[in-house]
């Protein structure tokens, strides 16, 4: 199978070609390293076909998408914060990003388009744990944007037939996500200020909770939706590991995997940040086949033994 993996070069999407290439497919990578970098495909780059460029211009989508059989859209720009300081940007990469992937994709004949949605879509509704059902109450640029993709997914299925399969991804966490950005995620922050001898910051109390997803889940689930059975296109799928953690226990987990004991520092909550989240995650073992591969502690213990490394 020929498959194009947008954000190839980024966290998720890098792990992703490693793995389709083991399944033999054959793949090419278009990505704009603002967010990725080279050296995450340092592995895989003889092997693959990389163009550089961004999916905010139509005709290098329609480039990227040119004799492909499946895409897998991964590329945008993370964080609720800074979606929050520049919306602008971060709608251009993700909404209108992910129109210019619809639109490529379908007219080149792409088979499928599997998309990279986010839990943050749910907001801050009470009721745990989530389920597709639910409406979406997006709270920051960054889980509209993400919800707008999705949306026109649904919608590209419906008008045209276009396949296209949306995961909603929990937090995902693992080796390679970057520590260095000012938005980085918390976990590979937590680690690198641990083993930096820093202190960790905690933004609020720390009872705020994730279903926080080891990468190789998110990878595997990638994988079924692009051979599921077309019942799953223009639907939505939870993926996550159907357990939640407050910051107060990931700290004190990483601590204790790190056996580095730096107590945290405390800053007023972030703008736009969700309290609760943990995810129903049947829909996606019904539809997909999804099973949770790697849970919390094992996943921590990997991403601290990369770190280290
Ligand atoms: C959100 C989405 C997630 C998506 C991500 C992309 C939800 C529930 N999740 O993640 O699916 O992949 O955006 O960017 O909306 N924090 C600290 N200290 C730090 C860093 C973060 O305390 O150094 C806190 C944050 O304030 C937040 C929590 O940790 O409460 C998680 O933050 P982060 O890892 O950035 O992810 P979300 O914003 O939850």
């Amino acid at each position: 199978m020929k498959t194009l993996v947008t954000g190839g070069a980024g966290f998720i999407g890098s792990h992703l070609v490693e793995a389709l290439l083991k399944r033999g497919d054959e793949v090419r990578v278009l990505d704009n390293l603002s967010t990725g970098h080279e050296e995450n495909l340092d592995k895989t780059k003889e092997e693959i076909e990389f163009i550089k460029g961004s999916i905010t211009d139509l005709k290098v989508c329609r480039k990227a998408c040119i004799g492909m059989d499946i895409v897998f859209h991964e590329a945008a720009i993370p964080s609720v914060p800074r979606s929050v300081k520049d919306p602008v940007t971060s709608h251009q990469a993700n909404a209108t990003g992910t129109l210019n992937m619809l639109v490529a994709a379908r007219d080149a004949g792409v088979r499928r388009l599997v998309y990279a949605a986010s839990s943050s879509a749910y907001g801050d509704t009470p009721t745990l744990p989530k389920v597709e059902t639910m409406r979406a109450t997006p709270m920051s640029p960054y889980a509209l944007q993400k919800y707008i993709g999705e949306v026109y997914c649904r919608q590209f299925f419906d008008l045209f037939g276009f396949e296209t399969v949306s995961l909603r991804y929990f937090n995902i966490f693992g080796p390679r996500q970057d520590p260095n950005s000012p938005y980085g995620g918390v976990i590979p922050k937590f680690m690198s200020a641990l083993l930096g001898g820093n202190a960790p910051t905690i933004f609020g109390d720390g009872g705020q909770t994730r279903d926080f997803t080891y990468v190789e889940n998110a990878v595997n689930a990638n994988l079924l939706a692009s051979r599921a059975d077309p019942r799953a296109c223009g639907k939505v799928f939870n993926i996550a590991c159907g357990t939640r953690y407050s910051l107060v226990e990931l700290l004190s987990t990483v601590q204790e995997i790190t056996g580095i004991n730096i107590p945290p520092r405390h800053e007023p909550p972030r703008a736009g940040d969700v309290r609760d989240s943990l995810a129903d995650i049947s829909l996606a073992g019904k539809f997909l086949g999804y099973e949770v591969k790697v849970g919390f502690e094992e996943g921590l213990k990997r991403t601290v033994e990369w770190f280290r490394s």
